[in-house]
């Protein structure tokens, strides 16, 4: 398939064939998933294949009994997991300072890796540390102030936080998707679930938020509802010239 068909493929299927799909290739699409791009490289995300017959049936019960859920033969859950910056932003430093010694011109290196110990060290820690609301009031007070004199990104509450961590999350199940169409396998992305179930389910750590589980099979005869229905594109479409 051209990359135009697959992404024409790809649909929400909510009925899949009662046949088995290949685990290796499903996890090959997981780790293309991992070529996403994402906030900072920070790569706050984690993916939990599930393939065992029993837990895909506690799934499918959390997931609401969804037709997508009940007939999946295997089940993926995206999960954010902004509670591992640190060792995540220290993994990072270190992969950068790889690329900067292997691809920068040498008379760079110190301060290239010095600009990266202020990023990863220093910004990434005080940016998505939380704790009641406190660290992300002091970073909204920060740009704001800031911003009165130059341009600042504004979002570093908290909660702005949790979205740039989920957003990044979807970007690595959409890319999953996509990769799934491309082996001619079929996926439903939902948030129709019960987020404690899936936790227990999965015995998750305190600090993942479930972003998203996405259902994989083969589609049914019927399994896709419908039509594709988007609005018309000039409604969502602004060219600034
Ligand atoms: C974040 C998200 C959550 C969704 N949750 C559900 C869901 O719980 N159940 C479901 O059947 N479809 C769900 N969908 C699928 C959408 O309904 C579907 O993508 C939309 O209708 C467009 O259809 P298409 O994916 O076939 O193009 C979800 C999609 C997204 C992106």
């Amino acid at each position: 398939m051209t990359f135009k068909e697959v992404v024409l493929y790809r649909r929400s299927v909510r009925h899949y064939k009662d046949t088995h799909i290949d685990t290796d290739k499903v996890r090959a699409c997981l780790e293309l998933a991992t070529m996403a791009p994402n906030s900072s490289n920070m790569q706050l995300w984690e993916f939990y294949h599930v393939t065992h017959p029993v837990v895909l049936r506690k799934m499918a019960v959390a997931c609401l009994g969804q037709m997508a859920a009940t007939t999946a033969s295997q089940m993926v859950v995206f999960v954010t997991r902004q509670d591992l910056h640190r060792s995540r932003a220290k993994m990072i430093l270190e992969l950068e300072t790889q690329n900067i010694l292997k691809n920068s011109p040498p008379e760079k290196h110190s301060q290239r890796i010095r600009q990266r110990q202020m990023y990863y060290g220093k910004l990434m820690p005080f940016l998505y540390s939380s704790f009641l609301g406190i660290p992300g009031t002091i970073r909204k007070l920060a740009v704001t102030v800031g911003g009165l004199f130059r341009p600042v990104p504004h979002e570093v509450s908290e909660n702005d936080m949790r979205v740039v961590v989920h957003k990044t999350c979807a970007l690595a199940a959409q890319t999953f998707m996509l990769a799934m169409a491309n082996e001619g396998y079929d996926t439903c992305p939902m948030e129709g679930f019960d987020s404690r179930r899936v936790r227990k389910i999965l015995d998750l750590p305190a600090g993942a938020e479930i972003n998203m589980v996405v259902s994989c099979g083969l589609r049914e005869k019927g399994g896709i509802w419908g039509d594709r229905m988007r609005l018309p594109f000039s409604q969502v479409y602004h060219r600034i010239d």
